[in-house]
């Protein structure tokens, strides 16, 4: 695991008696862009809790930026957007206002805003197509929209590591690839490391380096290629994926 940005070391968690991650291993190294797959249940949320130290495991580590991710100091140097998550709905603030606070743990909150921060705000917003919406409050947005904004704010961190957990479910082609412009972006340009759960892995088939297959416990973990040799298809028929991934392991 040295090097590693991300990384399970024989982890297992169960709610009660239910086991939900089952022994899992696996790691994650800077500059590399990751899918984790599986089909609903399978353990992919919790799995990212207990990586980003949300949740402890009842057996095995995990290392978050090398560290414990529960004593993690600098919490800036992770982008972290949760499953269905919305704002609260009494928040005053504008969309632009929200992806700004992406900016403060990287600048110190005391420090007003340079053109850097600006010029990084500005691009977070068009990436998720709501520079037009920029001034609205948020809470004025619906909840798919509330979600870009918290990736938007995720992208104006500049994390080292960005984990995403469903964030494109229900957005158009379009925007898919805008989205896609700045995974790769982060990845390429920033080396930072990209952890994506998602059903949708068309826009981004040709970027992975890997993709892991969860059920539970890892039943694929390779690069993309050696996955379509065994007859899916993540561009072509992104719509059979969940189907096809019931029927693996
Ligand atoms: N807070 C919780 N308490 C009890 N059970 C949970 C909780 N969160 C998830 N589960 C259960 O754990 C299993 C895995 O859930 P989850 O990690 O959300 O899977 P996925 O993200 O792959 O859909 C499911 O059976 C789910 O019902
Ligand atoms: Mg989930």
């Amino acid at each position: 695991m040295p090097g590693s940005v991300l990384a399970a070391d024989d982890v297992t968690f169960g709610y009660g008696s239910e086991l939900v991650v089952d022994h899992v291993s696996f790691s994650i190294r800077a500059g590399e862009f990751a899918a984790l797959v599986g089909p609903n249940g399978s353990g992919k949320s919790t799995l990212l809790r207990l990586l980003l130290g949300l949740l402890c495991p009842d057996a095995g580590t995990v290392r978050c930026l090398e560290s414990d991710p529960r004593r993690l100091t600098d919490r800036g140097r992770v982008g972290y957007v949760p499953q269905r998550h919305t704002l609260a709905p009494d928040l005053p603030a504008t969309v632009e206002e929200v992806v700004a606070t992406g900016r403060l743990a990287r600048r110190g909150w005391w420090r007003p805003a340079n053109p850097t921060d600006r010029a990084a705000v500005d691009h977070a917003l068009e990436s998720v197509a709501l520079d037009h919406l920029r001034s609205r409050p948020v809470r004025e947005l619906s909840g798919g929209q509330q979600q870009r904004v918290l990736i938007a704010k995720a992208f104006a961190s500049e994390p080292e590591l960005l984990v995403l957990d469903e964030p494109i479910a229900g957005v158009d082609i379009e925007s898919q690839q805008l989205f896609r412009d700045s995974l790769v972006h982060l990845v390429r340009e920033h080396a930072a490391a990209v952890l994506l759960v998602s059903h949708e892995l068309g826009a981004v088939a040709d970027d992975l380096d890997r993709v892991i297959v969860m059920k539970r416990r890892i039943v694929f973990d390779g690069p993309p290629a050696d996955l379509t040799a065994t007859g899916v298809s993540l561009g072509v028929h992104r719509d059979d994926l969940p189907l096809w991934l019931e029927g693996l392991g």
